[in-house]
């Protein structure tokens, strides 16, 4: 479509501009709708900025983009050799978009050593009380953020399944399947909607009870938590073959789509009261976006919901395009508008956040282009294990 390459040349052309204004740091949300803010390497969004490089890097051939993505894998080999913030799980989005991204695209060892390493440190993580899961965040025995699961760590795990199979080492895999299949079972809920994150006792892993960070209430359904399940349990399939993830993530995407307002792009929160001033984020449908593609590539040719999985697809992403991005604004530096972070710490609730934008594009060129981002490697063929 017509409308779609237009924004993908858009983006491209704005990522290209943003490498000179961003001088080395990292865009992380926007500034009340104005530039990004610059970050250091520390915090947990670093990784989509060179995953936004090398998917115009795949997409336009200029090396440019290579080259300033490059530069970033070496900034992620200080943050390791530092531990700079790295005392969460979100290990796996920083280095599958940095250095696993730089080995898939070019193949340099080096860079597929570092994300190894990388996923070394993610089984820092690992705690074995109850049989073990991933703690989200802060260190062992911490006592407010001890024994927390959240559902965006589906996301880190591929870092996993993938070191599993470039090593042999089965403790990669063990521990990701584990995660995976405490995510299903403790924070996917009876009617396919989801718990933020889940407690269990640190001491001898019984489980305690949902809870939320970001959404609206500890019962709600927060929408980028629905689509984190929508597209990592979908990941989960590739990487195991297991048919439950994949029923999972199709009861997640149908959760979603069917509570979406008129114009296809989700509230940030599906149990939000809804009013002329609720926030969107714009970050959860272009997450969904991305995550359907997936699911769509492994759900057989007749399954009786790929019609409404795919219109949900193209009228949310036709709808991103249209409605929420900047394109024909030459001043924005941000990718789509209106993605909210954490509505009620009053952080970008209204706002660029840079993975919408990373999603955005993914979920774009994998569209239109068939470049399918860094999750699993290249010659995973379709609907293959990676
Ligand atoms: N993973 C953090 C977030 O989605 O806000």
């Amino acid at each position: 479509m017509r409308m779609r390459k237009q924004a993908i040349e858009d983006a491209v052309a704005r990522v290209r501009r943003n490498m000179d204004a961003f001088g080395g740091k990292f865009p992380h949300v926007g500034s009340g709708g104005g530039p990004y803010e610059r970050i250091e390497n520390e915090d947990w969004t670093n990784g989509f900025w060179p995953g936004m490089l090398w998917l115009c890097y795949e997409y336009s051939g200029d090396g440019a983009f290579a080259d300033a993505a490059r530069k970033v894998t070496e900034s992620f080999r200080q943050r390791l050799e530092h531990n700079t913030v790295l005392d969460h799980h979100d290990i796996g989005f920083l280095y599958s978009l940095s250095a696993k991204a730089e080995w898939f695209v070019l193949g340099h060892e080096d860079a597929r050593e570092l994300a190894l390493r990388a996923a070394d440190k993610l089984m820092e993580r690992w705690r074995e009380a109850g049989g073990g899961y991933i703690q989200a965040w802060g260190p062992a025995g911490d006592e407010a953020q001890g024994g927390r699961i959240i559902i965006d760590c589906l996301l880190n795990l591929p870092l996993l399944f993938w070191a599993a199979n470039e090593t042999g080492e089965e403790r990669f895999r063990q521990a990701a399947v584990r995660q995976a299949e405490l995510t299903r079972r403790y924070l996917v809920r009876g009617d396919d909607s989801s718990y933020h994150t889940f407690i269990f006792n640190q001491e001898n892993g019984e489980p305690i009870g949902g809870t939320t960070h970001q959404g609206y209430s500890n019962g709600s359904t927060w929408t980028r938590g629905q689509a984190w399940g929508v597209y990592g349990f979908a990941l989960a399939y590739r990487y195991t073959g297991d048919q439950a993830y994949l029923d999972t993530s199709k009861r997640m995407a149908l959760y979603f789509l069917r509570r979406l307002p008129e114009d296809h792009v989700a509230y940030w929160d599906f149990h939000a009261p809804v009013c002329p001033d609720t926030y969107r984020d714009s970050s959860a449908s272009a997450i969904v976006a991305a995550g359907l593609q997936e699911l769509l590539e492994h759900l057989p040719a007749d399954d009786s919901d790929r019609s409404e999985l795919w219109s949900g697809l193209t009228a949310s992403i036709d709808s991103l395009i249209e409605r929420y991005s900047t394109m024909g604004d030459p001043e924005a530096e941000g990718l789509l508008r209106h993605g909210s972070y954490y509505v009620r710490g009053n952080i970008a609730p209204d706002d660029f956040i840079i993975w919408g934008d990373y999603y955005y594009l993914e979920a774009l060129m994998r569209l239109e282009r068939g470049i399918r981002g860094y999750w699993y490697p290249p010659q995973a063929d379709r609907g293959g294990r990676a």
